[in-house]
């Protein structure tokens, strides 16, 4: 799918604009503070109804004005379909071809971000991976919110239990709590060990492609319970049980669950160092990258289509061997949008175009210098 045309009014420090996009690649060029990432926040939130930057949308209409839309029309395979977000102060409405909706079915319209701050995924703490899992990769795999929501849900009522126990009531309840966390917990750790088998082989030949195979990239799931993966279901419940069991005191004194899917992690290995201590800040940058694909290519297993692809000041820190493995695999099959301060140099090849912006003082004029 793809994004033909946008017009925006009133959105952070643009007043009116119009722009037709390339249906392969676009850059848009300027200076710090000029428009280049409120650009791509307006293309987020008419694929997503959401921001990336804010969850108080009031903020994104510009100042001094009573409210905010953006018009985007976006062709898929099949259709074309006209998308209108209007924002005024604590107030969203979302049409699509005219008809006011509620939210968007589920993985639609795609858009995958790549924006400085995702390199949190490599260096940043556990969090920020079972973010990954959890939001943007999990859902592509049936069963996997819908779980997580439940498990989520026990967890914070075992957590207000763990603490009323350390007020003194009694700890017979716990028990059913302990069952039904470790039901949950068991199906969704045995989900992800699921989408591990998927994502390993992906990531590495993906990050192979970018890298002309001299970085084998390996990741490794980090459970806080002792079980030797693959496990089955039942050894990880019992495992997940007999575990709750040795930390139970400690967990009435901090009111805490502290073992269990919600405490994992998983760790990047670049040819077998944790790229997270001995990553360079380029290697970081590749890996969220592959990541990031890797989204874009489950995206086209699932929907038949690929997703738009938005890389906020990234495309041109990469070294040049890598950009080209990147067009390689996404040019002329992903639409993408990049931004740059500086360097915006890029050839159109046989199997893609390019069109080239500028963008200064929320303007942005369609050019052609280098
Ligand atoms: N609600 C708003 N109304 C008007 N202007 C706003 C609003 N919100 C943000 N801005 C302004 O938009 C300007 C451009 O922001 P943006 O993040 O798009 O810059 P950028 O071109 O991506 O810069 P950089 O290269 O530094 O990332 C900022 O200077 C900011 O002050
Ligand atoms: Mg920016």
């Amino acid at each position: 799918m793809y994004l033909k045309r946008l017009e925006i009014a009133n959105l952070r420090n643009y007043s009116s604009q119009v722009i037709e996009s390339d249906i392969f690649f676009n850059v848009f060029s300027g200076a710090n503070a000029q428009g280049k990432t409120n650009l791509l926040e307006a293309i987020f939130l008419s694929c997503t109804g959401k921001s990336f930057r804010t969850s108080r949308e009031s903020e994104i209409i510009s100042w001094q004005k009573e409210f905010s839309y953006i018009n985007s029309l976006i062709e898929t395979n099949t259709r074309q379909v006209e998308v209108r977000v209007e924002l005024l102060p604590g107030k969203k409405r979302i049409e699509v071809n005219g008809v006011l909706t509620r939210g968007y079915p589920q993985g639609w319209p795609g858009v995958v971000l790549f924006k400085p701050e995702d390199l949190v995924l490599v260096k940043g703490s556990p969090l920020e991976r079972r973010r990954f899992l959890d939001l943007e990769f999990g859902p592509f795999f049936p069963q996997y919110g819908h779980i997580l929501g439940q498990y989520n849900k026990v967890l914070l009522q075992r957590n207000n239990l763990l603490r009323e126990i350390k007020d003194n009531k009694e700890k017979s309840s716990l028990q059913v709590w302990n069952e039904q966390l470790c039901q949950y917990g068991a199906r969704l750790l045995s989900l992800r060990i699921e989408i591990f088998k998927v994502l390993s082989p992906l990531i590495r030949d993906i990050h192979h492609d970018l890298t002309d195979a001299r970085e084998d990239l390996d990741i490794r799931y980090l459970s806080t319970l002792k079980i030797n993966i693959p496990a089955s279901v039942d050894d990880i419940y019992n495992q997940f049980i007999k575990g709750l069991q040795e930390v139970e005191e400690e967990e009435i004194k901090r009111s805490q669950t502290l073992i269990g899917p919600h405490r994992d992690d998983f760790s990047l290995y670049i040819n077998n160092r944790d790229a997270r201590i001995y990553g360079s800040q380029g290697q970081q940058r590749t890996i969220v990258l592959t990541l990031k694909i890797s989204q874009i290519l489950q995206w086209y297993k699932e929907i038949g289509e690929y997703p738009i692809l938005l890389l906020d000041d990234v495309f041109f820190e990469l070294d040049e061997n890598r950009r080209r493995a990147l067009l390689k695999r996404v040019g002329g099959l992903v639409q993408t949008f990049v931004t740059t301060t500086g360097e915006n140099k890029i050839t159109p090849r046989d199997n893609f175009t390019v069109k080239k912006f500028l963008v200064r003082a929320g303007r942005i004029v369609e050019t052609e210098e280098e």
